[in-house]
């Protein structure tokens, strides 16, 4: 029995939540082999409201108590204030991905050829494109020494040598499994953590001889997503480049509500959340798109359980269903059915219960 920690968090995150958790219902009835349990805890602006802080102890005790964790989305415009000192959402969103030592933060851009008309590319440019962004996530400027003196703040980018090396493993091994290329992406051209970064992917690459290194400075990269896209299978880069550029990438493939993320690290158990926010401005009106969740739950069944036919069975299932030209209203098109987030999700479930 697995124990899977639920953290819904704000905004649309308690309803994607609910629909990906229906998916895993649907696996584990037709999968003896996956059987599961789940206990919430608060996190982010909720836990603000009940407990004072965005990150409770209780939270980070269940989640290290945990195989797995599912998160929703975190923030909203009722705790937004710009004081040094102040609590925010977000600040359990780092925290965790702290506690849990969640240092990769894996973001596949896949693009579904039902799709390819949703994004704001031209299709051409879109044919055979399969990124995988590895963003560093416990380090970099996220985490650096910052302060506010009077009227002059900074934040510091800070990154050691071993944590961009255990970072830039990960992209070479997953290189290994899927295209055999890797672009390191820095501004080592103006940034001494980025020099640092340069050589230690230089260093990494002894060790992976048989993958493509190419060095990338970030603002050429950001160019080259849009310019072309299917250049790229692995782009691994620090924390504050990876945010960029992976919502950057997700609009290849139509909508930021396509993007699934897994965050791994050294403490066993990993972390699975869509990479979007909690979208305040449609939260509680059944519209978001639950994909980028329950493919999510997709990604933490391949990585955390192994279980790769039923992660297959998802990944299809959400195929067939854009096939068959269901959206919802993030990637809505003309002809096609607009769905709500509840409609969404049980069109995945009702997919699954029947291809087998
Ligand atoms: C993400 C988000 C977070 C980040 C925010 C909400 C703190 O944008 O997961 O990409 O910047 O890491
Ligand atoms: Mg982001």
């Amino acid at each position: 029995m697995y124990k899977i920690a639920l953290l819904a968090g704000d905004g649309i995150g308690p309803e994607i939540i609910k629909e990906a958790l229906n998916v895993l219902d649907a696996i584990s009835e037709s999968s003896p082999s996956f059987q599961y349990e789940v206990e919430e805890a608060l996190i982010g602006g909720i836990a603000i409201d009940e407990t004072g802080i965005a990150l409770p102890k209780e939270t980070v005790e269940l989640c290290r108590g945990s195989d797995a964790v599912l998160l929703g989305a975190v923030g909203g415009p009722k705790w937004d204030n710009t004081d040094p000192g102040g609590v925010r959402p977000e600040q359990g969103l780092l925290g965790i991905r702290k506690e849990l030592e969640l240092f990769a933060n894996l973001r596949p851009v896949k693009i579904f050829d039902a799709l390819i008309d949703s994004s704001t590319l031209k299709p051409e440019y879109l044919h055979g494109v399969d990124v995988m962004v590895v963003r560093e996530l416990t380090g970099g400027i996220y985490f650096g020494e910052r302060k506010r003196i009077g009227d002059r703040a900074f934040d510091t980018c800070d990154y050691t040598f071993s944590e961009i090396e255990r970072l830039l493993r990960i992209g070479f091994d997953l290189a290994r499994k899927r295209g055999k290329k890797v672009h390191s992406v820095d501004k080592a051209n103006v940034l001494e953590s980025s020099r640092l970064w340069r050589e230690a992917a230089v260093k990494v690459h002894e060790d992976y001889k048989d993958i493509e290194l190419n060095h990338m400075l970030v603002d050429n990269c950001a160019m080259q997503l849009i310019r072309n896209p299917a250049q790229f299978d692995v782009i691994a880069t620090g924390n504050m480049f990876g945010d960029i550029l992976s919502d950057e990438a997700s609009m290849l493939t139509g909508s930021l509500g396509m993007l699934a993320s897994a965050s791994l690290g050294s403490s066993g158990v990993s972390l699975y959340e869509p990479s979007h926010g909690s979208a305040p401005d449609i939260a509680g009106q059944n519209q978001a798109n639950p994909l980028a969740t329950i493919m999510s739950v997709s990604l933490m069944l391949r990585y955390s359980f192994d279980l790769m036919d039923e992660a297959d069975r998802i990944d299809n299932a959400i195929e067939e269903v854009l096939n068959n030209r269901f959206r919802t209203a993030d990637i809505m098109e003309d002809g096609a059915t607009r769905l709500s987030t509840t409609e969404m999700g049980k069109k995945i479930v009702d997919t699954l219960k029947t291809d087998r």
